[in-house]
């Protein structure tokens, strides 16, 4: 009798400070995946509905009207819960593939340790925006600060405004997360060059992926 195999939706994360190649390694994951027949849906933080994108506009907001620490926060929480409800959740539920260009990570990170508002509450609050899901894994695309300064030369930015000091602080707090994550975190050299990341990160999601479909029991049609 012909059996169905329903292998559950998979999220993929991408971390690491503001030009450390997030977007450029979603971009290439997401299309080698699609030349495997598996296709991706690729979405950033914050963003990918209308209520965070437009989340992710009041964030740019600069100057006496800029958001002061605790909103950037709750800003951030915001577009995530939505972006998890609407959007990552059901199409985990379908089995989907969900690839992430940035997660809850950053706000511990960012928020959390950056800013000294507290990783745990960060975590914490996180974790009810994304109804207690976390990433299967994440790939954290690890850069010295001043190589991901010289690569964003030109886009003089809030994070920037913050200082170097600022920048080696969430590093910092990107690996003590991906140690703490233990087998659900891949620590990549974001120094190398993009097409060997990318095969990297495309290795270990094939093993990720085997595992699955030896996990998920076969069903037998009613
Ligand atoms: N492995 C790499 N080696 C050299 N340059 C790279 C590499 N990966 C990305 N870049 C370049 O570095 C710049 C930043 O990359 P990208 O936009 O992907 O980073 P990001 O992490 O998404 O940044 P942000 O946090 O600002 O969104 C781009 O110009 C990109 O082409
Ligand atoms: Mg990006």
């Amino acid at each position: 009798m012909a059996t169905t195999a329903r292998v559950p939706g998979i999220l993929i994360a991408f971390e690491g400070i503001d030009g450390a190649g997030k977007s450029t390694q979603a971009a290439l994951v997401a299309d080698r995946l699609a030349d495997t027949k598996t296709r991706a849906l690729l979405v950033r933080e914050p963003g990918a509905t209308p209520v965070a994108e437009a989340v992710r506009r009041l964030l740019l907001e600069r100057g006496k009207n800029a958001p002061g620490r605790e909103a950037e926060m709750f800003l951030y929480l915001a577009a995530r819960a939505d972006l998890y409800r609407r959007v990552i959740l059901p199409a985990l539920d379908r089995g989907r593939f969900v690839l992430s260009d940035r997660c809850f990570w950053s706000t511990v990170a960012y928020q959390g340790r950056g800013l000294g508002l507290g990783v745990a509450k960060a975590r914490a609050l996180s974790l009810i925006a994304t109804g207690g899901r976390e990433p299967d894994l994440v790939v954290l695309l690890d850069l010295a600060p001043e190589e991901a300064a010289a690569r964003r030369r030109g886009k003089a930015d809030r994070i920037e405004a913050r200082g170097s000091r600022y920048l080696a602080e969430v590093r910092a707090e990107f690996l003590a997360l991906a140690r703490r994550a233990r087998g659900k975190a891949m620590v990549v050299n974001a120094h190398l060059p993009a097409d060997t990341i990318c095969l990297k990160i495309l290795a270990r999601l094939r093993a990720l992926m085997r595992r699955r479909r030896r996990a998920t029991p076969r069903r037998s049609p009613a």
